[in-house]
């Protein structure tokens, strides 16, 4: 086994799925603190109130939503939101900080909450607990000699600016974040190292509420655009001001195999690939638009307004290392038959009958990461850090208070196992952040009891429950792992 000594084991969580406090220590709402969890019949839906007083639901994904005429993004009485308290990070850091001390933790992956930073945006100022709690955690990080890897924005748009300034849309949101992003980087020089801008930046492209309205498809467009533009400059502040520092931009392993050996499979398969994933990332770590971008807006019938600015920022300011997210693969069929298909995070796909599946339907494929690492770094020859990786699953509280999880300790011994093998083959990976190392809110579902953590955390779906901590045996499982660097997966 050959995990370099200073590998960063480590865990990641995000602000609006386990921190909660949604409303406190001067934090204004984001996005998702307007959304219900997903039911059977509905995704996950956000919700306004009219003039009138009336209350309604949307669909809402992140910072689009689509409100109608006069309605103000609001919270419906009686109805349970379960970002709101999530799994309670804000007051249980200290305890989850020495639970991921415990387990030997080298770094913790984590987002700040824009919206308990600058809750109303740059103009009205900084608020000061909110950046009192972030040094807080870092420095209970530090205590227990826990690198923290920080992004500054994930799914969670401060509602404020979707209201008054339409998200992403404006572009005055680049400099919005790039203020926000610098703020936090001189604010926090002396706790982070590494930083990341946006988290599945990609993302935006799979956040369309409908695909046959062409101004929506557009409006995904230039969203990404801004958000790309944002982070290019962010990255450039830190080479310029923390030459010592290291920052990247992180997008979801959406990792397609061909259907078949048909020809027009392996083509399909590499369209897919280039169209969600490579067009983001070549972006970020190339410093402009790949080749095959105007194929990919001449089909979409999207326009890009790329000024000459844009195009200088982007050249400036590519990442330091590429950083992703890795839960499934997925197929795409060329071939009009019948297909089974599976879930997914951002989306769903074709059941591939070499894979087993999660509970949630995902899946589950080692195999695929190894091919995936040898992808990406064959493309880009920069350090690869694998933060979110883990297995969405049904755990029960037993009796004895522990939760018995051989399915998740086999997730990740797989996958562990297959890093290891790339590694070995010459991939540089330089860290492994296991997704939702506390239990925490599912980002697509809005469900507690989709546990991926190695500590558990006793709420439901309702939020019931005494939020209190248990190890469950992976925990143990992990401790060793790290301890032997990679070595002990027994
Ligand atoms: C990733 C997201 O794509 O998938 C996380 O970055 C999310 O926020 C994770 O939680 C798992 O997806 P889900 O829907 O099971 O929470």
């Amino acid at each position: 086994m050959s995990f370099p000594s200073n590998f960063l084991w480590g865990g990641d969580i995000s602000a609006n799925q386990a921190e909660g406090g949604w409303n406190e220590g001067g934090k204004s709402p984001n996005m998702t603190d307007y959304q219900l969890g997903a039911t059977v019949d509905t995704p996950r839906m956000a919700t306004y109130q009219m003039s009138d007083g009336s209350y309604g639901k949307t669909v809402g994904a992140f910072d689009n939503v689509n409100l109608p005429e006069g309605a103000k993004l609001a919270c419906i009485p009686g109805e349970f939101y379960p970002n709101h308290k999530a799994t309670d990070f804000y007051h249980h850091y200290k305890e989850d900080i020495a639970l991921f001390g415990e387990m030997g933790f080298k770094a913790f992956n984590l987002t700040l909450s824009w919206a308990r930073i600058y809750p109303y945006g740059i103009e009205k100022g900084v608020n000061h607990e909110g950046v009192d709690f972030y040094h807080n955690v870092f420095q209970e990080c530090l205590k227990y000699g826990i690198e923290p890897i920080v992004h500054l924005y994930k799914y969670d748009m401060p509602a404020f600016y979707v209201t008054e300034m339409n998200g992403w849309l404006n572009r005055k949101l680049i400099d919005e974040f790039y203020q926000f992003s610098t703020f936090a980087i001189n604010e926090y020089k002396d706790e982070v190292t590494y930083w990341s801008t946006f988290n599945e930046i990609n993302a935006a492209l799979f956040t369309i509420i409908d695909e046959s309205n062409q101004l929506e498809v557009q409006n995904a467009y230039t969203r990404l655009h801004h958000q790309l533009v944002a982070s290019a400059k962010v990255v450039k502040y830190v080479h310029d001001h923390y030459p010592e520092k290291k920052i990247g931009c992180m997008t979801a392993g959406l990792f397609t195999h061909p259907y078949t050996c048909d020809p027009k499979d392996q083509q399909l398969s590499q369209k897919v690939m280039h169209d969600r994933f490579y067009y983001v990332s070549d972006t970020f770590v190339r410093g402009h638009y790949p080749s095959y971008a105007k194929r990919l807006w001449k089909e979409n019938g999207v326009t890009i307004e790329i000024t000459e600015e844009d195009t200088r920022d982007l050249e400036n300011g590519k990442v330091d290392f590429f950083e992703f997210s890795y839960y499934f693969t997925n197929l795409v069929p060329i071939h009009d038959e019948e297909t089974e298909t599976i879930g997914g995070n951002l989306i769903g796909g074709v059941k591939n009958p070499y894979l087993k599946v999660s509970d949630w339907g995902w899946a589950i494929d080692p195999e695929g990461l190894k091919f995936f690492l040898h992808e990406i770094y064959d493309r880009y020859q920069i350090p690869l850090l694998n933060c979110e990786n883990g297995l969405g699953a049904f755990d029960t509280l037993e009796e004895d208070g522990r939760v018995h999880d051989p399915y998740r300790i086999e997730y990740h011994r797989a996958h562990i196992q297959a890093m290891s093998e790339a590694i070995d083959e010459g991939v540089d990976l330089i860290g492994y952040t296991t997704w939702g190392c506390l239990d925490l809110v599912s980002a697509s579902t809005g469900e507690i009891r989709k546990r991926y953590g190695f500590v558990y955390v006793d709420v439901d779906d309702q939020g019931n429950g005494t939020y209190k901590r248990y190890k469950k045996d992976s925990f143990e499982w992990y401790k060793k792992c790290i301890q032997s660097n990679g070595e002990d997966l027994d």
